[in-house]
Order: C-alpha cells, then structure tokens, then sequence
C-alpha cells in the first residue's frame, strides 16, 4: 500500500512517502539524510500527546535521538512570537547547518517550522511529518513555508523545500470528521482543477475516503500528491500554473476574511464552497456546461461538506463587501483580480479577465438563498 511520489527540482529534488504507519519507519526513512543520530522535533501540543510517542519509538529503531518542543495548536501560532521561540529553541538545542529539523504536525506547524528551518544559520533541511489530511495533500508539499502578519496570512515566509516528506496516513484516523472533511476540500479541488477521472473516482469513492478504509486514503493522497507535484515541478515559485492550485481559493479568502478567520469556516470548507462558486461563476461566462456546477455541489453534498453560502453559520456581507474583500487577496496583480475557472471538470485555467459584474451576480444570488 505504500506509495512514493517524487518531486523534480533539480537538486532540490525530494520524495513524499505515503502509506500507513510510517511513524514507525521513521527512523529508517530519516537516517539517510543524518551526518549524526539526532533530530529536533516542532509540533504542537495536540499532535505531540497524540503522535511524538510513536515518532520518538520509530526514530529509536534506527538509533536517532530526538528533541522536541511543542507550541500551541492553532493558526495564532503562525506568528512572530512563537516563530522566535522555536528559532530560538533550534539554536538552544545547538542544531547545526548539517543537521535536520523535523516539522510533525498540519499546516500551522509545517509552515512555520520549514520557515524556521530556511532562516535558521542561513538554511537547514526539514524533513515535513504532516498530520492532517490537508497538510499531506496540499501544505507540506511545495516549499511554501511562513508566518502570518496583522496585515494578512502568509505574508512573511520563504520557499524552502522540505528534503523528504512523510505522510503517514494511519494517524488521519484521529482527527474529528469535521477536519478530515476540510482537508477533503483540497482533494477535491485536485480532481476539479486537472484530473476529470479522479473526480469521477471521488464521486464512487468519497465515501470511503471518509470512512477511513485506508487503501482509498492511500489512493485519494497519493493523486493529490502527484498533481500538486507536477504543478510545482513546473511552476516552483508560482509565476504561472502553480496559480491553478489556488481554485476556489479566491472566494474562500474572502470568505474567510468575513468570517474571521475564525472556526465559523475552516480554510478547505472555504476551498470546497468556493470550487463550487467558480465552477458556477465558470458556467455563468459561457466556459462550461450548467450541469458541471451541479455535479460539483452535489459531490459535496453528498459527502455531507459545507456546499452553499447558506451553509456558513452566521451572518455575511453584501456581495460587494465581498468583492471588496476579493481585491485584498495577495495574489492581485496590478489591482487585477485573478480566478480560477474551468472549461469542464478537470479543465481549469488562469484568468484576470472576468467581469466584475459576473462575480457580483453571482455572489448575489447565492447569498439570496440565505
Ligand atoms: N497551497 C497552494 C500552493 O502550494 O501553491
């Protein structure tokens, strides 16, 4: 059941392993990359009581030492503070330019512990240990690591490259449903953006994916992967295809920014829903067939996900303040808004070229079913 996807960057190059119990072969897995038997740990206090017994115990079987220090969960860790105490800690800790650090945890920590590893003595290498089901398909491949600022998420960060990612998919099984359903929203966007048949396959298989039979996890994380990795292969720093990654992601910031940021609308239900409005915002233009929208929703639906504006708790701006909001995101260019749409399931390209009419309408039509 153990897959390996590879990603080419040249001498950045690495592999993502992917398959059940590979805490326990961590130790096996990490050792290659060691000049010394010892590794320092960042995680956060849930994933630690959870998974830093299992990971210590898979180190132990091939004789590597292991440090560790545990943040709080959550995104207000992703912030200078914290960053300057784990910075700190790894110099405490005397890790040296030759030696790795380990990131275990989703993708708060992923992000903000390859930053950390890119600062720290001008680089070291980080080995990604991702435990939800969003850091192992989206967060903890790529290199994009960071921190929030109070002027907006991911503002501060660099590209690192991790030098092996470890995606253990039997530890997905602790977290709430609630969470592996968000992360779910980044898999189906995969299949959405490139790969028609692997939506299909989530349609028969969602499911199962859901229920926890782990042949299907294997299966639904190892496709994820393999895209997000031709895409980066392609498109490392973003100046072109990496943009398609970013479908739904130009609605959920702005509905993530109305809602808070807060547990009112978690990042991959904010994804999902808004797959499902540029798919209806993709139709509207004439790009792709009326059913594509449906069929989109309907999968969510089915998979008991958050489908509809209506399905945020709480009350919503206006359509224009959301739009307004939409012109904040990091990725305008020039004041340009950019979208991902799609020509069919699995067609999906990048434009700045949409009417700003269009997206009021159709924003306006969905908060009227509210
Ligand atoms: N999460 C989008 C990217 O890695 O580019």
């Amino acid at each position: 059941m153990h897959q390996t996807v590879h990603v080419e960057l040249g001498e950045r190059s690495y592999d993502v392993e992917i398959g059940p119990d590979l805490l326990a072969q961590s130790g096996t897995m990490i050792a290659p990359l060691l000049h010394r038997p010892k590794v320092a740990v960042l995680t956060d206090e849930n994933v630690a009581g959870l998974h830093l017994n299992a990971l210590r115990d898979g180190l132990a079987k091939a004789e590597i030492e292991m440090t560790s220090l545990a943040l709080p969960a959550g995104e207000a860790t992703k912030s200078w503070p914290h960053f300057e105490r784990a910075v700190e800690w790894l110099l405490s800790e005397k890790v040296e330019r030759r030696d790795v650090v380990i990131a275990l945890g989703g993708g708060v920590i992923g992000d903000l512990a390859g930053f950390a590893a890119a600062v720290l003595r001008r680089g070291v290498r980080f080995v990604q240990i991702p435990t939800s089901l969003l850091a192992q398909v989206d967060s903890s491949v790529g290199g994009k690591t960071g921190i929030n600022a109070p002027q907006g998420k991911n503002l501060i960060g660099a590209f690192h490259q991790p030098s092996l990612v470890l995606a253990d998919t039997s530890v997905l099984g602790t977290m709430t449903q609630r969470d592996f359903l968000s992360g779910y929203g980044e898999v189906v966007k995969y299949g959405l953006l490139g790969d028609a048949e692997f939506f299909e396959w989530l349609e028969v298989n969602g499911p199962n994916v859901s229920d926890g039979d782990m042949a299907a996890r294997v299966r639904a994380v190892t496709r994820s992967v393999q895209m997000k990795a031709d895409i980066v292969a392609r498109d490392e720093t973003e100046q072109g295809d990496r943009a398609l990654l970013n479908l739904g992601h130009t609605f959920c910031h702005a509905l993530e920014a109305a809602t808070g940021y807060s547990d009112r609308l978690l990042h991959g239900e904010g994804v999902a829903i808004g797959c499902a409005l540029a798919f209806e915002l993709s139709s509207r233009l004439g790009l792709c067939s009326q059913e594509d929208p449906s069929r989109v929703r309907a999968h969510l639906r089915a998979m008991g996900m958050k489908t509809d504006l209506a399905d945020i708790p709480g009350d919503l701006p206006d359509a224009e303040a959301l739009v307004d909001l939409m012109a904040q995101d990091k990725k305008v260019i020039d004041g340009q808004l950019r979208f991902i749409l799609a020509r069919g399931i699995g067609q999906a390209f990048v434009t700045s070229d949409v009417p700003r009419d269009a997206v009021l309408s159709v924003l306006e039509d969905a908060l009227a079913t509210i």
